[in-house]
């Protein structure tokens, strides 16, 4: 596939972000993008606002930043909405969840923060159990539902002037879905979404919605949602990136920075054990069991996939990995993940690592929302459709082609994202072969 600088349409106008959810992620990028086009604040922890891009020769000295170097749309240019079951504005969300020093971050953009009500979501708590709201669509059809939903995309672009959408869910973890034969092809999702199927929850209808809409989707949870064989087909139908999923922010994160350690130096592991307290809202919907069994499937998944037990199977192959959450309200937002690690190295001598990270889940994950915001729009603008691995340095669960596994690698996906970039901008891919710095 063959692609040049010239193919990118420019970030002109203004880019409407739909956030699903607006709670303690959704406020939090609402608030900190407004503070930060104040100069009130930093955008830490964003790629697209602080990294800079390697290009040519380790002697040439061009090292750009990202955003100089591909043309993203700058964050004076977003535009934000949100749909939530709960009417709160962003003002009274962010207030709510916690995260944000009410006087430094909350109440100097307080009057912005006000502006940003919530449209009625798409709600049914046979999905998401422990969480319960009024600001919902009447009953109706799954069919008139998504309706209602592409209607909200075309006003909100409409009224707000905007030249170009991006819709992410930030809203709860759904409960545990396989795959079925619902989701397997166009025709089938659309006859499942007329049947009322229940094989159809929410998150796929707002996703549905969007794509129909020619909107890319990112889906920032574990749900299904986008990663199916018929929303691909949709997305590609109708030329849309998607990008999914689950925000990778915290303990896997350091998951995959850790593993891929282990294996470079061929260090064995007997066993990994990871829990977390937390005490926010997403906590409380992840004590639902089945909410639970939706982030364990992308929270189990990373380990057999970077240490390749079947390649090594005196080193990986009886490993004991284990993941707990825990809903703990006196700590908020405030998460606290530990991890003991049981390895093994020369002679098989056993030692650990114990990680405690003190994190703050919606600190962590407010600048991927971001990234990914203006990262997707850029695909878009670039005629890139479908499954947009490359992103896959910001999710637990990344979603690729079929046939292939998934790249957990913290420092490959990196690699990977910043040669995406430079190929779209048709510069040089960087190998770090470096033989030519020794050739007389
Ligand atoms: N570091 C992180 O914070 C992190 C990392 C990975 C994934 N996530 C995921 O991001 C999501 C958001 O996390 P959070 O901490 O903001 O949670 P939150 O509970 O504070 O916010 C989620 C919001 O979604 C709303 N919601 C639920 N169902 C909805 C629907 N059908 N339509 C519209 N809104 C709906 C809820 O009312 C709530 O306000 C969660 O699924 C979480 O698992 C977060």
């Amino acid at each position: 596939m063959e692609t040049s600088k010239d193919h990118i349409k420019p970030a002109a106008g203004r880019l409407g972000v739909l956030t699903v959810g607006l709670g303690a992620v959704a406020s939090t990028v609402v608030a900190g993008v407004e503070l930060i086009r104040r100069g009130l604040a930093e955008p830490i922890g964003s790629l697209t606002q602080m990294g800079t891009i390697r290009l040519g020769k380790r002697t040439d000295g061009r090292v750009p930043l990202i955003r100089d170097f591909v043309p993203l749309a700058g964050i004076d240019q977003l535009v934000f909405g949100a749909w939530d079951p709960i009417s709160d504005t962003a003002y009274e969300a962010a207030l709510k969840c916690g995260v944000l020093d009410r006087h430094a971050h909350v109440e100097p953009i307080a009057s912005e923060l006000k502006e940003i009500e919530p449209m009625p979501a798409v709600f049914d708590r046979s999905y998401v159990r422990r969480l319960d709201g009024l600001n919902v669509k009447p009953k109706a059809s799954k069919r008139d539902l998504a309706e209602a939903l592409r209607e909200d995309i075309r006003h909100f672009k409409e009224a707000h002037s905007c030249d170009r959408m991006v819709v992410i869910w930030c809203a709860s973890t759904e409960i545990f879905l396989e795959p079925g034969p619902a989701h397997q092809d166009l025709q089938a999702l659309e006859a499942a979404i007329d049947a009322n199927d229940e094989s159809v929850p929410p998150s796929m209808l707002y996703a549905y919605a969007a794509l129909k809409e020619g909107v890319p989707f990112i889906n920032g949870a574990p749900n299904l949602t986008v990663d199916v064989p018929a929303m691909v087909e949709l997305a590609r139908t109708t030329g849309v990136p998607i990008a999914g999923k689950d925000f990778k922010s915290g303990q896997t994160l350091l998951k995959t920075v850790l593993a891929p350690m282990l294996k470079a130096r061929m260090l064995g592991l007997q066993g990994w054990y990871s829990t977390n307290i937390l005490g926010n809202r997403d906590g409380e919907v992840l004590d639902d069991p089945d909410s639970f069994r939706t982030k364990e499937q992308t929270k189990l998944g990373v380990l057999d996939h970077i240490l390749q037990p079947s390649l090594y199977p005196q080193l990986y192959g009886d490993v004991h990995h284990k993941v707990r959450i825990n809903y703990y309200p006196p700590r908020g937002d405030s998460k606290e993940g530990w991890d003991n690690i049981d390895i093994f190295g020369w002679l098989g001598y056993p030692m650990q690592i114990k990680v405690d990270f003190l994190c703050r889940d919606s600190i962590l994950a407010a600048p991927l929302v971001l990234d990914l915001v203006l990262f997707t729009d850029l695909a878009q603008r670039a005629g890139l459709k479908g499954v947009q691995e490359w992103l896959s340095f910001y999710f637990k669960s990344p979603q690729h082609a079929p046939g292939l596994y998934p790249e957990h690698d913290l420092f490959i996906q990196q690699t990977k994202l910043k040669n995406t970039l430079r190929w779209l901008m048709g510069e040089e891919q960087i190998t770090h072969l470096g033989m030519e710095y020794y050739q007389d």
